[in-house]
């Protein structure tokens, strides 16, 4: 066991005020509001302004997830955000969230998973901190993906929502007689013979363009339930705790018929799931923190209870985290 634990001191979300229902969008592409929720579960999604970029909204859920914490922009050393929608090709989009927040001089940097992006970017700043090398790391999930949707492909566009999560993450040395707390273990894998399943059909080495989102749906559904499941699996045991410990199932938050389907095999009840793709729909890596965010402030997630992460998406890439909260 590291010598430093990995701690959540702080978690803060944020939302664009703009609501599009599913009512909305169906008088402008050929679908409905019955389709949409019995697919996947999704009643709306919310828009980001035009002038709001991805760092605008990182900074909003950054600066909750920090008064969260009690701390101030001067004790972060880290800044990660997972995107696929950077501000620009580069810098990143960390170092514009640093400005934005008045953080110091520190290690700024993105990291691209997709919609494991979030595990992707805990598991690099727990390595950070359980290290030595920061006391204090902001990780963030966000994601202006309308900005990149093909608004006359039915089959996408319905799917994906804007928005931002973040979590602070502290180093803190473990209490004696005290069952170990913060991220117990982690998870991640890829497999890129599988990128030709959701991907975006643009790139600046490539076409020099953005590029729209394309997503063979059935087959990334199909390998969402396997590897969900399977990274839960895979972190318990890690772990060493039986499954039946958790308390909260936070997943990424693409189509309620992959989060039940996963829940059925890890024998979890539907009562121990965070599901909040009705709200938000898929907002790619911003789910998970925004989806925790939501079960804290309800009232529903409580310190020492044992929280589970995972999700699936573009590359594809795949991971999961266990949180001891
Ligand atoms: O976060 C990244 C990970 N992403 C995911 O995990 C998404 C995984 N995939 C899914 O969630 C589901 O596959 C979808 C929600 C995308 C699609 O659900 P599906 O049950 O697999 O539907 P389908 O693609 O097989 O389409 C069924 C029918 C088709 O019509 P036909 O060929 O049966 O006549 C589609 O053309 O539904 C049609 N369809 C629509 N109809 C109304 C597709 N999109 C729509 C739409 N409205 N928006």
């Amino acid at each position: 066991m590291s010598e430093i634990e990995t701690i959540l001191s702080g978690v803060g979300s944020y939302l664009p005020e703009r609501v599009l229902t599913n009512a909305e969008l169906a008088k402008t592409v050929d679908t409905s509001d019955e389709w949409i929720r019995s697919r996947s579960g999704i009643g709306q999604r919310h828009l980001a302004a035009d002038g709001q970029a991805t760092s605008d909204l990182a900074r909003e859920a950054a600066w909750s997830a920090l008064n969260d914490a009690g701390l101030k922009p001067a004790d972060i050393g880290l800044i990660i955000v997972a995107t696929v929608t950077p501000d620009k090709t580069f810098p990143s989009t960390a170092v514009y969230v640093q400005e934005k927040l008045g953080c110091p001089p520190g290690v700024a940097f993105d990291v691209s998973a997709a919609c494991a992006g979030f595990i992707y970017a805990m598991n690099i700043a727990t390595n950070f901190i359980s290290t030595g090398q920061i006391k204090h790391a902001l990780v963030i999930g966000a994601e202006k993906l309308s900005c990149f949707l093909d608004w006359t492909d039915r089959s996408t566009c319905v799917l994906f929502g804007d928005g931002a999560g973040a979590v602070v993450l502290s180093g803190e040395k473990p209490a004696v007689a005290r069952r170990p707390r913060g991220v117990l273990a982690t998870y991640l894998a890829a497999d890129g013979r599988l990128a030709p399943h959701l991907y975006a059909d643009g790139g600046p080495s490539t076409t020099g363009t953005v590029g729209l989102v394309k997503m063979n749906g059935k087959e990334v559904f199909r390998n969402a339930v396997e590897e969900i499941a399977g990274a839960v699996f895979e972190v318990t045991e890690r772990a060493k705790v039986s499954r039946h410990e958790i308390d909260w199932f936070v997943p990424h938050q693409a189509n309620i018929r992959i989060i039940q389907s996963c829940a059925k095999k890890l024998e979890l009840a539907d009562e121990k799931i965070i599901v909040t793709i009705d709200k938000h729909a898929n907002t790619s890596s911003a789910s998970i923190p925004l989806a925790l965010d939501v079960g804290i402030r309800d009232g529903r997630i409580k310190r020492g209870q044992l929280l589970v992460f995972a999700a699936l998406g573009g590359g594809l890439a795949w991971g999961s985290a266990l949180v001891r909260f």
